[in-house]
């Protein structure tokens, strides 16, 4: 059955893009309700627009405290009858505590490294770094742990042809955009159940 999505995306978009252009090709039987952005100058927020998808901009800067801030984009969300919320680089750290429990098992994050090995913001260039042969890409439920909720899924990726961070990410993400709206569609269909994680 379609699943209905909220998009949170804080930069360039691109598995924001990969996630609509699934949809389109009847690969992903997603609906995307809102884009979800912390940030107004988010490259993402022209993909929403293409499709008369509605934006909803927050900005941290405005609120006192994060959860005030989380809580304000929860208090907006729950207008949307969203099933699922699917952070694609939202660079933010969801901190309220009721916006973690009213959406339980209903938030999934990609991150570009083969988790627990590597979390944070600099994922690929730790995994050059240190010299991997091997990474790749998780997706996991998000909950009060940075990086840190059930891992629904991994991907290896052989870097050990990448010359920089930077070619390391750009190998990731090729795979990020087929598996991305490839495990949504799995989710749609009933074959991964988030509760059970
Ligand atoms: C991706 O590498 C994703 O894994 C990470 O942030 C990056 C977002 O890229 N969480 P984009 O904004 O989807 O192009």
């Amino acid at each position: 059955m379609t699943i209905n999505l909220a998009v949170f995306a804080s930069g360039r978009g691109s598995n924001f893009k990969a996630i609509l252009d699934a949809i389109e090709e009847g690969k992903c039987d997603a609906k995307v309700l809102c884009l979800v952005t912390d940030n107004p100058a988010a490259a993402a927020i022209n993909y929403a627009k293409e499709k008369n998808i509605p934006v909803l901009i927050f900005e941290r800067k405005n609120y006192k405290t994060a959860i005030d801030f989380d809580n304000a984009i929860l208090f907006e969300l729950k207008k949307y009858p969203i099933d699922l919320i699917v952070l694609a680089g939202y660079m933010r750290i969801i901190r309220s505590k009721d916006f973690l429990n009213y959406y339980k098992n209903k938030i999934i994050n990609i991150h570009p490294s083969l988790l627990p090995k590597y979390p944070g913001a600099h994922a690929q260039k730790d995994a050059f770094e240190a010299g991997e042969k091997i990474s790749g890409l998780t997706i996991h439920i998000v909950n009060e742990i940075l990086d840190g909720g059930p891992i629904i899924f991994q991907h290896k990726v052989d870097i050990s042809d990448c010359k920089s961070a930077e070619e390391v990410a750009n190998k990731i993400l090729k795979y990020e955009h087929i598996y991305y709206p490839f495990i949504i569609d799995q989710i749609a269909k009933g074959k991964i159940v988030l509760s059970k994680f």
